[in-house]
């Protein structure tokens, strides 16, 4: 994600961003949504179809980009970084106005972001962030602070286990997303942040691995995290559709998710309000996948030069079980 110095750079690649999607406009190639007669055309590439998360997420670009009377052309690249390369390279050559994705990985973009810069298409960041040596080869990232949502999930474990009356060490396995992908990195490094700072003594992270963020990944994995680990009382899993995997697996086990193993996962999608509900997850921190609206009207920003924040963050809150079945009529994903 951004760090320090990203930040201190940060004023100037936007200036530097907003010079290229200025160019994009002067040169004809962009048709402004402002006088020109053809929408303005935006190539996205999502991630793929790997949980809840992600399908709210999908929805909620395509019908955005729809309301805003945009062009999109949209690719899935089935969480693989060669196919998000290429739809990348797909929408440079058909000359769209601007390029979005939401990366899978966090490095290994800089060829093919450098192309989009000499095409003079400007690339926005949606969700997931890339660490890359030059800043200008991305305007803005438009999608939550990871790093604090691993933090939050730390919070939330010192209150889940406060109303449990744990007593005795806490025992941790860690459900990670996929490997390389920032949200992994960073809710596991935020996590670790508290744990270390706070509770050394008595919180261990005694195994980890990922899951990949799919459900059949969290029930794989967690099966044999109980295999090797049969003392585990607490799950973080990176992501619901992990956890509910991991349900199975505890369930198969013979043992009580939400009580002999206190489950803390991320999203807040309704099949994890559902499980909270039936007090099977004890907390969950949200991550918001509506990130449709905010992004078209970046876009749209960018493709006129305007000038834009370099990271656009998203607004979250944190779910108990007491709050999941009050908040389950309503919850938009
Ligand atoms: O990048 C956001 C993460 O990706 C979500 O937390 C997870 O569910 C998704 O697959």
């Amino acid at each position: 994600m951004l760090n320090r110095r990203n930040f201190l750079t940060a004023a100037v690649s936007v200036a530097a961003a907003g010079g290229l999607a200025a160019c994009a406009k002067k040169d004809g190639s962009g048709s402004g949504s402002g006088g020109g007669s053809k929408a303005l055309s935006l190539g996205f590439s999502q991630v793929g179809a790997e949980s809840g998360w992600r399908a709210a997420n999908t929805t909620s670009v395509k019908s955005a980009a729809k309301e805003a009377g945009i062009n999109l052309k949209f690719s899935d690249a089935q969480q693989k970084q060669e196919n998000q390369i290429s739809a990348i390279r797909g929408y440079i050559a058909q000359k769209v106005d601007v390029i979005a994705f939401s990366p899978v990985v966090v490095t290994g973009w800089d060829a093919v972001l450098k192309e989009a810069k000499a095409a003079k298409i400007p690339v926005v960041l949606t969700d997931r962030s890339v660490e890359t040596s030059d800043s200008s080869l991305y305007v803005t990232l438009v999608g939550s602070d990871f790093t604090d949502e691993g933090r939050r999930a730390a919070r939330m474990l010192e209150k889940v286990l406060a109303k449990a009356g744990l007593k005795g060490p806490v025992k941790i396995a860690q459900l990670e997303g996929t490997t390389g992908a920032a949200p992994a990195i960073e809710r596991g490094k935020g996590f670790k942040e508290i744990m270390d700072a706070e509770h050394k003594s008595d919180w261990k992270i005694v195994v980890s691995q990922s899951g990949d963020f799919t459900r059949a990944g969290g029930k794989q994995v967690m099966a044999a995290f109980l295999q090797s680990h049969s003392d585990i009382n607490v799950l973080f899993a990176h992501n619901d559709d992990m956890a509910i995997g991991a349900i199975q697996s505890i369930e198969a086990a013979g043992k009580k998710p939400g009580k002999d193993i206190l489950i803390v996962s991320v999203d807040g999608v309704h099949d994890g309000f559902v499980a909270m509900s039936q007090g099977k997850i004890n907390g969950i921190v949200e991550c918001n996948p509506l990130l449709g609206p905010q992004l078209m009207e970046v876009v749209k920003k960018v493709h006129d030069g305007q000038k834009v924040e370099r990271w656009i963050k998203t607004k979250e809150s944190d779910y108990t079980q007491d709050q999941a079945k009050a908040a389950l009529p309503t919850r938009k994903y």
